[in-house]
């Protein structure tokens, strides 16, 4: 029998369950612990070194779990501590910068890619440097048209446009992703991403995906809605493939099949800050029984 290999994934908190919920529908042979650092959530405006620190706690309480792949579900991670944690850890690391602007090269039709992201992510300008570093490396938007004007020179691609969304996490880390609130905030954070006319708009910040459906109402269907994490999902398959020395992944069975607390077991979860809160919220978010988190410190 194949074996399942254990995904550790970490967020600042519920964030990287929209991650977590594209590996299981996607990839069939796979344990996932899930760690959310909820007693420091929100890490968008922490500094580099904090987040580094952070990482290497979460990295190191996932490997103790049995993680034999990291996925670092945090953009904000991902943008700034990643380089480190990949020298400090010899485990393989998927983060989502890279995957997510590759997958925004690949589908913009206009060259005119949007991002909306922590200000920490912002500020880093890690999405900028990867839709560059993406053409560089030879991915080409599928449209047809673009394609021969950018390789002509006679298109750009670029990221026109980053807004900071500073109040979207604590919004839904406390539940209220779909309240007249936060569709009013939306409103604002949007406007100057409209104004720039972009074509595709990157989700870039875990979190966000949860805000699809108010963010999808607000845009309209001119502009793509990219959620990094499909991209990442790809990666991970790869990623495992190679690991495996081949094999197919496909869709699968849904979490609850696997029970959490018996020998079989899919996904277990830990959090540094309230386990009740977490479950709650996770439990509205991803329509999905939570059953039981187990509230951790790691690096203590
Ligand atoms: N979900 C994380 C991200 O992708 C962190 C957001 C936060 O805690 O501010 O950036």
């Amino acid at each position: 029998m194949k074996k399942q290999r254990v995904i550790g994934i970490f967020d600042s908190g519920v964030g990287g369950l929209t991650v977590m919920k594209e590996i299981l529908n996607q990839i069939m042979d796979v344990r996932i612990v899930y760690f959310g650092d909820t007693a420091r959530v929100p890490y968008g405006n922490r500094s580099t070194e904090e987040l580094i620190r952070f990482g290497e706690e979460s990295i190191a309480f996932l490997i103790g779990q049995g993680a034999e792949v990291i996925v670092v579900a945090c953009n904000t991670s991902s943008a700034t501590a990643l380089p480190v944690l990949r020298e400090r850890f010899n485990i393989p690391m998927i983060g989502m910068v890279e995957p997510g602007a590759r997958l925004a090269v690949e589908q913009t039709m206009a060259g005119r890619i949007g991002l909306i992201a922590t200000e920490t992510t912002v500020r880093s300008k890690a999405y900028s440097s990867a839709v560059s570093r993406a053409l560089s490396k030879g991915s080409f938007p599928e449209d047809s048209i673009l394609r021969e004007a950018w390789q002509q020179g006679e298109a750009s691609i670029s990221l026109v446009r980053a807004q900071s969304c500073p109040l979207f996490v604590p919004l839904i880390e406390a539940g209220l992703s779909n309240s007249a609130e936060t569709r009013g905030i939306a409103i604002t954070y949007l406007a100057p991403l409209q104004a720039a006319c972009i074509d595709v708009l990157i989700l870039g910040c875990t979190h966000y995906p949860f805000l699809e459906p108010v963010l999808h109402k607000i845009l309209g269907d001119n502009v793509l809605i990219i959620d990094p994490a499909m991209a990442v999902v790809e990666e991970l398959k790869a990623l495992l493939k190679r690991m495996e020395g081949g094999g197919a992944y496909g869709p699968v069975l849904p979490p609850s099949v696997l029970v959490l607390g018996k020998k079989h077991w899919r996904t277990r979860y830990y959090v540094s800050g309230d386990p009740g809160l977490f479950r709650q919220v996770g439990n509205t978010l991803l329509q999905e029984p939570i059953d039981l988190v187990e509230q951790v410190t790691p690096g203590e």
